[in-house]
């Protein structure tokens, strides 16, 4: 089994994202997107190479794990994450999602990650094509579809996502494995429905969640607009 095991696969998972918050407050953000009702917390880190921008360390991860309850879905936006795969388990991350263009070989990387005893993500930005049917398929936990360029909080939705969601999950259902879907950039309740209907296990949000005031109606928006599609 290879879902995060306290989630139900036939309801959406909404995972917020705290670089959207108040990081002078970090602990209280967390605090308040979990009793909002949030079922992931999802932590960005970028590191000025890879992305044009640079978020959290180990170090501030390892915070954030020490106020939550929720699982820590960790999107490694950076050069050479095996380098630091041990240092972000040790962080309390409990899914590590590395970017296809970052790695040459992501088989090793997403052996080692299951070694830690994480779930392994692979994350594709928006130009990037799914992989070939293969070996790769059956190393994943989770499949991180970016609908923006990974970076910056804020963007535009770009639907081209769609097709790549529905590809993904027809190839899931063919070779009869269970990875979880997750879709990344611009999500809100406008394009939540469609999501959902393409086969989106689990919606991230910054700036729908982490943007609003009030954080348990802005998961409940989301998750009511996934779930009428
Ligand atoms: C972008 C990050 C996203 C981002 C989402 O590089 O991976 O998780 O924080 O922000 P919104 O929801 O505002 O597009
Ligand atoms: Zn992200």
């Amino acid at each position: 089994m290879s879902w995060w095991s306290h989630l139900d696969p036939s309801r959406v998972a909404i995972a917020p994202s705290l670089l959207g918050g108040d990081l002078g407050r970090l602990a209280e953000e967390v605090r308040d997107v979990e009793a909002g009702g949030a079922d992931l917390l999802h932590l960005d880190v970028m590191d000025g190479h890879f992305v044009p921008n640079l978020t959290f360390g180990p170090e501030v991860c390892a915070a954030i794990s020490g106020a939550a309850t929720r699982p820590r879905d960790c999107h490694l936006m950076i050069a050479e994450p095996g380098k630091w795969l041990e240092r972000y388990r040790e962080a309390g991350c409990d899914g590590l999602t590395i970017h296809l263009e970052a790695v040459g070989d992501p088989l090793p990387l997403l052996a080692a990650i299951r070694e830690l005893g994480a779930l392994a993500g692979l994350s594709l930005s928006p130009g990037t094509p799914l992989p070939a049917p293969g070996p790769l398929w059956e190393r994943l936990d989770l499949l991180l579809l970016m609908s923006v360029e990974p970076g910056f909080c804020g963007q535009s939705f770009q639907p081209a996502v769609l097709d790549k969601l529905q590809g993904a999950r027809a190839y899931r259902n063919e070779a009869g494995l269970d990875f979880a879907l997750e879709v990344d950039g611009g999500v809100g309740p406008d394009v939540a429905a469609a999501l959902r209907r393409a086969g989106a296990d689990i919606l991230v949000a910054a700036s729908a969640v982490m943007g609003r005031r009030d954080r348990r109606d802005a998961i409940a928006s989301l998750r009511a607009a996934a779930e009428a599609g």
